[in-house]
């Protein structure tokens, strides 16, 4: 890597006038504890092996495992991270992200997934994409066999078709009793009549706490230093039909740049959607900001720009969650939740875990 690289990096980078400095920044988030740390590399520098990081949503730690798997053996990050998430797009026990994913209003499974290469910086997208079990291979594919970036709906499923994707009922019999009991208790002014409380399914009532916006965010640093990420999604549970969140945004649902680091979201997309999130947050990583600061910032951002009432709790903050995940060219890692109480999955080359994120609000 280059002196300036480095620089961009996070080693010794400069203050931006319009950034926070690192002094400022801490003191302004002094009560979100600083739980997540760096990861070391082994070696730094020449053409020796380093040691990679991936890094994931809390459901990722499986993605974390594989993904450092492939990358020791010597594959690319990108195909390393989309191997990583293919278990969990695959599981119909994730109610988040693709088979088993909680589908739209109409009962049916959008999905949408984004990938980024670090070393070529190209990058594939597919949103609302329909019947297709692994989205984050055809985002790869339109990375790799068109001209184009991102492709959605109806052109993205006969994409996938023509590349020999079967397409599948990715509606599981859990996912569909979820959608129909949201279906007949939604209203009581249309002709849907929900069953006796008492015959309600517990697995089925669990969720309906609160809004379901889960995803799998990967991304892999290897042991040469490249860069890749993936982010993959059934979306918001029970939206509009051809509704497309952050995910499948480059820029939003993920960003990476080779010689400064990547990163990704879950949580609600709308909200990262309005503030390009992830390009800002490495952005600022390049600028000399630690990944795990950089991703509080950018929650501070977001929540400073919520400004709807309906968006809002009394106190004035934001009435939803967010998470952003970092890992810089170093190898140093961070995420950072809205609010308390979420984990994030990393492997740092010595041993896959999950760790706590820092937060915003608690
Ligand atoms: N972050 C996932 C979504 O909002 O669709």
């Amino acid at each position: 890597m280059g002196e300036k690289a480095r620089e961009r990096a996070g080693g010794k980078a400069g203050t931006p006038a319009e950034a926070p400095t690192r002094r400022e920044f801490l003191v302004g988030v002094s009560a979100a504890p600083v739980l997540a740390c760096a990861a070391s590399s082994e070696i730094s520098g020449g053409s020796m092996p380093r040691r990679p990081v991936a890094i994931a949503s809390a459901n990722g730690l499986r993605a974390t495992a594989k993904a450092i798997e492939l990358v020791r053996s010597g594959h690319d990050p990108l195909d390393a991270a989309i191997a990583g998430v293919n278990i969990v797009e695959g599981d119909p026990n994730d109610i988040s992200v693709g088979y088993g994913g909680l589908p739209n209003e109409d009962g049916v499974v959008e999905l949408d997934a984004a990938v980024m290469h670090g070393p070529t910086h190209r990058c594939g997208a597919v949103a609302a994409l329909r019947g297709i079990k692994y989205p984050s291979k055809v985002a790869k594919l339109v990375m790799e066999r068109t001209d184009h970036v991102l492709l959605v709906g109806e052109g993205a499923q006969r994409f996938a078709v023509a590349h020999g994707f079967p397409i599948e009922n990715l509606l599981t019999e859990r996912a569909r009793k979820i959608w129909l009991h949201w279906k007949e208790t939604r209203s009581a002014i249309d002709d849907w009549l929900p069953p006796p409380p008492k015959e309600v399914d517990p697995e089925v009532r669990r969720f309906f706490g609160e809004r379901v916006t889960g995803t799998i965010h990967c991304s892999v640093l290897d042991t040469k230093g490249d860069l890749a990420a993936v982010t993959t999604t059934s979306g918001l549970a029970f939206k509009i039909p051809g509704r497309v969140g952050d995910s499948p945004i480059i820029g939003a649902g993920l960003y990476v740049d080779n010689d400064i680091g990547a990163a990704g979201s879950t949580g609600r997309g709308e909200a990262n959607l309005a503030n390009c999130s992830c390009a800002m947050i490495v952005e600022w990583m390049g600028r000399g900001m630690h990944p795990m600061e950089a991703c509080l910032e950018m929650l501070r951002r977001v929540a400073k720009h919520t400004k709807e009432k309906r968006l809002l709790r009394p106190d004035g903050r934001p009435n939803f969650q967010l998470v952003f995940y970092a890992v810089n060219k170093n190898g140093e890692y961070g995420a950072a939740s809205m609010w308390k109480g979420r984990k994030f999955a990393v492997h740092d080359g010595s041993s896959n875990r999950l760790e706590d994120c820092a937060y915003l609000f608690e």
